[in-house]
């Protein structure tokens, strides 16, 4: 098995300079700037006079000093704006594709709304069309996403910027107390990694280890930019994480080991904050923390190494790649000596940095100790148990070896097969089964409740409402779907690994009265 360091090792000569050289040097013209100031995206409200128009462009994006990267984002280079739609409204959108030669989708993920606006698989713009949904918003607030979902290229069109964040605010629901001044004291943060060659260009090949395991890069990335700085203020800020990576799993932490609190997860609030000093983001995760930056000055966030990639830390046998715990090796955040070379100690690495700044204000002095307004978990008893096994080798009846492929119950997606058919408002268990390594499991139509995860019991306290699951193992969720999505319009259940979803680890349901 060709490891990851020696892939990256053939994918870019000179990669051994990498490991000694500062950035500047091993690139020749190119070099990665660190702490650029957080961009944070435009606001895009649709309401029923003004259209959300989202424009899907190509451009080139300068994440490096002296090149340039191809890219694409919606009305922009790279990601798009942030799109804040309002419960009990309906947000008529407008997505035209202007790429060439590429027809895209635009899924909202997260959203409660029916299969036919919900933008997966079926619903393709091509070049020069356009696509009008009218989303009828009615769930909890919460912070969510879109991105292109275009069946067997969603890797690349996610890596290349097809994705942003995407929020529902909920004007009706009690105040639960948070920072909510955007901007200042409320920030979206958009993570991804990336690799890039040495003429700027991003690194990617849907191959070999990448495809069978996800893409994961070597330099981090928030809201676009290479390892930013974000002012806040002197006290209680509220951060809304994406993790937009194709595949990497992030455990996020600072630097001094500070505690902060958590109070949402991908459905919305969670009941009540909860501390913590190390959050684990899975890839399509959100998790909303508020954090104290009014004391201690200056801090990086970082992450700990993916537990769940291959060979690093899983367990999954003697050289599993031969990577070991001590980073990547190759250019980038991982190498030794790179970027600002304190934060790189080989255990983990810098996400980004924030620094105080006393002209700014939070709106909150204490957190709350409920958080008001948060969904209630799903009660009913389960009428249905279905269960999904995710195979990266075929698996179903003893098929085994690499000719499989990946499935899920031992079947490709197939756009023209129905794989399940639900009806509306029927609760049921579901069983996720993760057989050679672990998927990050999200089904459309709306969010699910997490009951257990390898036969423990999950508090609701602790987890909310949410549309992914990272599953290691097993773990069971109750699903209520309320949306209908016929057979022409079904959803899908996926593994959000890209490369897993783009290679069939993907299914479709209807949702019927
Ligand atoms: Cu993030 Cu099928 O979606
Ligand atoms: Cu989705
Ligand atoms: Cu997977």
């Amino acid at each position: 098995m060709l490891s990851r360091r020696r892939f990256l090792a053939t994918m870019s000569a000179g990669s051994c300079a990498a490991l000694v050289g500062p950035p500047n040097i091993l690139r020749g013209a190119v070099g990665v700037e660190v702490g650029r100031p957080l961009p944070i995206p435009p606001l895009m409200e649709p309401s029923a006079s003004a259209p959300g128009t989202l424009e899907a462009i190509a451009g080139r994006t300068n994440f490096l000093d002296g090149a340039g990267t191809r890219t694409a984002g919606f009305d922009q280079t790279f990601l798009g704006p942030v799109v804040r739609l309002t419960r009990g409204a309906s947000a008529p959108m407008r997505v035209r594709n202007r790429l060439s030669g590429e027809a895209i989708t635009c899924h909202w993920h997260g959203l409660a709304v029916p299969g036919h606006v919900d933008g997966g698989p079926h619903q393709v713009i091509a070049p020069d069309a356009s696509w009008s949904p009218e989303l009828d918003i009615d769930q909890p607030a919460a912070t969510m996403w879109y991105h292109s979902h275009l069946h067997g290229r969603t890797a690349e069109q996610v890596v290349s910027g097809l994705a942003g964040m995407l929020i529902v605010e909920d004007p009706d629901a009690p105040d639960p107390g948070l920072p909510k001044t955007w901007e200042v004291d409320d920030l979206p943060l958009i993570i991804q990694d990336r690799s890039f060659q040495d003429d700027g260009a991003f690194g990617y090949a849907k191959m070999g280890h990448t495809l069978m395991h996800g893409f994961r890069g070597d330099e981090m990335l928030v809201n676009g930019v290479i390892r930013p700085t974000a002012d806040v203020p002197a006290g209680l800020t509220r951060l809304r994480l994406l993790n937009a990576s194709n595949a990497r799993t992030y455990v996020l932490h600072f630097e001094d080991e500070r505690s902060f609190h958590q109070v949402a997860s991908g459905g919305g609030l969670l009941p009540a904050p909860v501390p913590l000093s190390r959050l684990e983001l899975p890839p399509a995760s959100r998790a909303e923390i508020v954090v104290d930056f009014g004391k201690g000055g200056e801090v990086a966030l970082r992450s700990e190494e993916d537990p769940y990639e291959m060979g690093m830390g899983m367990g999954m046998g003697e050289g599993g790649g031969g990577m070991g715990r001590g980073g990547m090796g190759g250019r980038g955040r991982m190498g030794q000596g790179m970027g600002r070379g304190r934060s790189n100690s080989g255990d983990g690495f810098e996400v980004m940095r924030f620094r105080p700044d006393a002209s700014r204000t939070s709106g909150i002095s204490s957190l709350p100790g409920r958080l008001a307004g948060a969904p209630e978990p799903n009660r009913e008893s389960p009428v249905r148990r279905r269960t999904f096994e995710l195979n990266v080798h075929g698996g179903g009846m003893g098929m085994g070896g690499m000719g499989g492929g990946m499935t899920i119950n031992g079947d490709a997606m197939d756009m023209e097969v129905v794989n399940h058919t639900l009806r509306r408002g029927e609760t049921e268990l579901w069983e996720i089964v993760s057989t050679e390594m672990p998927h990050p499991f999200h089904v459309h139509g709306g969010s699910f409740t997490v009951v257990s995860r390898n036969g423990e019991p999950v508090p609701f306290e602790s987890r909310g409402l949410d549309d992914v699951v990272l599953v290691n193992g097993t773990a069971e969720i109750l699903v209520r779907m309320d949306p209908l999505a016929p057979p022409d319009a079904p959803f899908m259940y996926h593994c959000h690994i890209l490369e897993h979803e783009d290679s069939g680890m993907m299914g479709q349901f209807t949702v019927e009265e």
